[in-house]
């Protein structure tokens, strides 16, 4: 009677054992998070019990399952229990730096085999790193610095045959380090521990500073002491060593002489090849030997007698006569037309743009150029006056000084260029994602319709200015093949009538140009190949670290989850389809989100003392404040 209760449990037995706690799933999770909650949040961690955990903050989901936590400087207090973390067991990426959170890692955490980027820096993590991370074969990125472990660095992390970027600086391990062979290695750091003995041969790739107030020793540090060995050699040995150093000595030098030779001459026509990019970025992409070249048009102009039209209130403090007076250096020929700096008798300078091929009746024009004026937000560079006769059509704008993005990124690496830092460069996102989502606030038909690297022009500390806002549809659309395909949306046709989520595509491939630092011309790749957004696309995620940012970015380690989290806001706006991207002021709000982590991530590493959790909170939020007021 009783035999198919025992079949079910016969047949239920082995999947019981198998998932002593059910099947790992969404609520499995939701409880392994809230037991997190309770242990480390300290009833500052808001997540709302009653929905999904997918939409709490920090928290993202995969199919069906919590993928990535990132709670980065959320005030997270104490040691994290068994069974919270551990149990995630889908986690990909988890993020817990800048927190307070202290006792040794958890052992189970070798149970989220799918892991494979894991930022803990900045905590007060102790103990020893747990044999169980050398399990998790997936990891490419490991941030263990500035915490309190002790004890060796294992051969374990041999295991990590993924491993891209290790840092274990600011900690207590001590001992030799072991014959680490980790050929995927880009990143690496140990500096500030107390490790001794030699650096192992597979390590030595690395910079000097990667060892930095530690006593260790050789290559690329000072040679080891020799004492040791030496006393144990016999007379000959000794001379024949010695034998051996002077021959050796006589090579190195007569290799060094060579070298300098061929140095000194490749620097000279590197000289040759690269001019002084100071000059060229402070001057635009100007061909500054085109002095007067509004005077040129004077003759033509002046002969219709009509004036300016100024389109701010204030005083007129210049005239058409003054304007047509002024000598002038051609600053960019575009698809709308060329832009001059122009500078006037009394000093003052602007920019004046000849509007080319200009086919609307009168009044129209007269409006649409109205509407251009009316705009007003410190990201955009003012329209301030317009000119329009039968034959020509000039803008008058604010001079911006230090040239467009596009001069400042890509031009040429001569002697004395530095590359854009990331502050700057995620100030300049922030900016013109700001300067466009107001335009886009004016109403719905409203874009730029042409934003590219070249429209963003650049202040004296760098602050960021949209300009070209809304020409498109003055002017008439032009055939010859310009830059400007490479930031058009699939879906624009017709150059004129430009939406404003073909304006976030093209946001989206400007803010790739701005982190990877190549220009996204066609044939980027190879001739026919893919273009920036489809080839950022194509390096897998976790290698875009190293493949995918501009080299003048891979110093900024204490940022690289900010500085992905900011690709991915430039992949998203670049969707092929127009539905799937994000409104203008969604990316605003991601951006900064960015800029005020990343500021709170560099206000923590400038301070020296770095358990000081609360300094750090202070400190984060006035530097948020300067964000806010800028
Ligand atoms: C974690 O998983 C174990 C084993 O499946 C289970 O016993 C425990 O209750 C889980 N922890 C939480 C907080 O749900
Ligand atoms: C929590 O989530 C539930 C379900 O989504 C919702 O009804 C409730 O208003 C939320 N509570 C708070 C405080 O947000
Ligand atoms: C770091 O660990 C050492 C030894 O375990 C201990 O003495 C010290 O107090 C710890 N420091 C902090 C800031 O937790
Ligand atoms: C490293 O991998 C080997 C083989 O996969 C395994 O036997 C060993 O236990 C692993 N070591 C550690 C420390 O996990
Ligand atoms: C490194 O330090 C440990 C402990 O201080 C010591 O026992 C060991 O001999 C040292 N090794 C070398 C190579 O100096
Ligand atoms: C390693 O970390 C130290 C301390 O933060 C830093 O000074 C050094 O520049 C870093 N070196 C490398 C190669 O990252």
């Amino acid at each position: 009677m009783d035999s198919p209760g025992v079949l079910l449990v016969f047949f239920l037995l082995p999947l019981l054992l198998c998932f002593p706690g059910g099947a790992p799933d969404l609520e499995a999770d939701r409880a392994a998070l809230l037991a997190f909650q309770a242990a480390v949040g300290r009833g500052e961690l808001l997540w709302n019990a009653s929905a999904t955990p997918c939409s709490w903050v920090g928290v993202r989901c995969n199919g069906g399952r919590v993928t990535r936590i990132r709670l980065p400087a959320t005030r997270l207090v104490g040691q994290i229990p068994a069974g919270t973390l551990g149990n995630l067991t889908a986690l990909q990426v988890v993020s817990l730096r800048l927190n307070a959170l202290s006792g040794p890692l958890p052992p189970d955490l070798a149970s989220c085999k799918e892991l494979r980027i894991v930022y803990l820096q900045g905590n007060r993590f102790s103990g020893e790193i747990p044999a169980g991370l050398f399990s998790l074969d997936k990891l490419v990125l490991l941030n263990l610095a500035i915490n309190n472990f002790t004890g060796g660095i294992s051969p374990g992390f041999n295991n990590l045959t993924r491993l891209e970027t290790l840092h274990l600086e600011h900690n207590q391990l001590s001992g030799e380090i072991p014959d680490l062979h980790l050929p995927t290695l880009v990143q690496f750091n140990v500096s500030f521990n107390p490790l001794n003995g030699s650096i192992p041969a597979g390590l030595r790739r690395m910079s000097s500073d990667a060892f930095l107030g530690t006593g260790l020793c050789g290559l690329p540090l000072r040679a080891c002491s020799p004492m040791h060995e030496k006393s144990k050699l016999s007379g000959d040995a000794i001379a024949g060593i010695a034998i051996g150093a002077v021959v050796g000595f006589l090579i190195v030098a007569a290799l060094l002489v060579i070298l300098c030779r061929r140095g000194r001459g490749s620097k000279r026509t590197a000289n040759v090849e690269a001019p002084r990019e100071s000059e060229r970025a402070l001057r635009g992409s100007g061909a500054v030997q085109n002095e007067n070249g509004l005077a040129a048009e004077k003759v033509g102009l002046s002969r219709y007698g009509q004036s300016l039209v100024f389109l701010k209130p204030g005083p007129k403090v210049y005239d058409l006569e003054d304007l047509l007076g002024a000598s002038a250096a051609v600053l960019g020929r575009g698809t709308t037309g060329t832009t001059y700096k122009a500078m006037l008798e009394t000093g003052m300078v602007v920019a004046v743009k000849r509007l080319k091929d200009v086919n609307l009746p009168e009044e129209e024009f007269r409006e649409k150029v109205e509407a251009i004026g009316a705009m007003d937000h410190p990201n955009l560079v003012p329209l301030h006056a317009f000119y329009r006769s039968k034959d020509e059509k000039l803008l008058v704008y604010d001079y911006i000084p230090m040239g467009s993005l596009s001069s400042v990124l890509h031009g040429n690496r001569g002697a004395g260029w530095t590359p854009l830092d990331w502050e700057t460069r995620s100030g300049i996102a922030l900016a013109a994602a700001r300067g466009i989502e107001y335009i886009h606030s004016i109403g719905s038909e409203v874009s730029h319709g042409n934003i590219k690297s070249s429209n963003i022009l650049l202040g004296n500390s760098f602050e960021a200015h949209v300009s070209d806002y809304s020409l498109a549809n003055l002017v008439s659309p032009s055939d010859t093949p310009s830059h400007a395909a490479c930031y058009r949306a699939p879906e624009v046709t017709d150059a004129q009538k430009v939406s404003q989520k073909a304006d976030v595509y093209s946001f989206g491939v400007l803010l790739l140009e701005l982190l990877t630092g190549k220009p996204p011309m066609q044939g980027f790749h190879d001739e026919g190949g893919p273009d920036l957004p489809r080839w950022v696309q194509s390096v897998v995620q976790e290698e875009w670290i190293s493949e995918v940012f501009d080299l003048g970015l891979l110093r900024y380690q204490n940022v690289e989850e900010e500085m992905v989290q900011l690709l991915q806001v430039g992949i998203d706006c670049a969707a092929q389809y127009p539905d799937k991207r994000p409104s203008m002021s969604q990316v605003v709000i991601q951006i900064e989100e960015v800029h005020r982590s990343s500021l709170a991530s560099m206000g923590r590493n400038h301070q020296q003392d770095h358990h000081a959790i609360g300094d750090a909170d202070d400190q984060s939020s006035k530097l948020t404040d300067s964000i806010e007021e800028s």
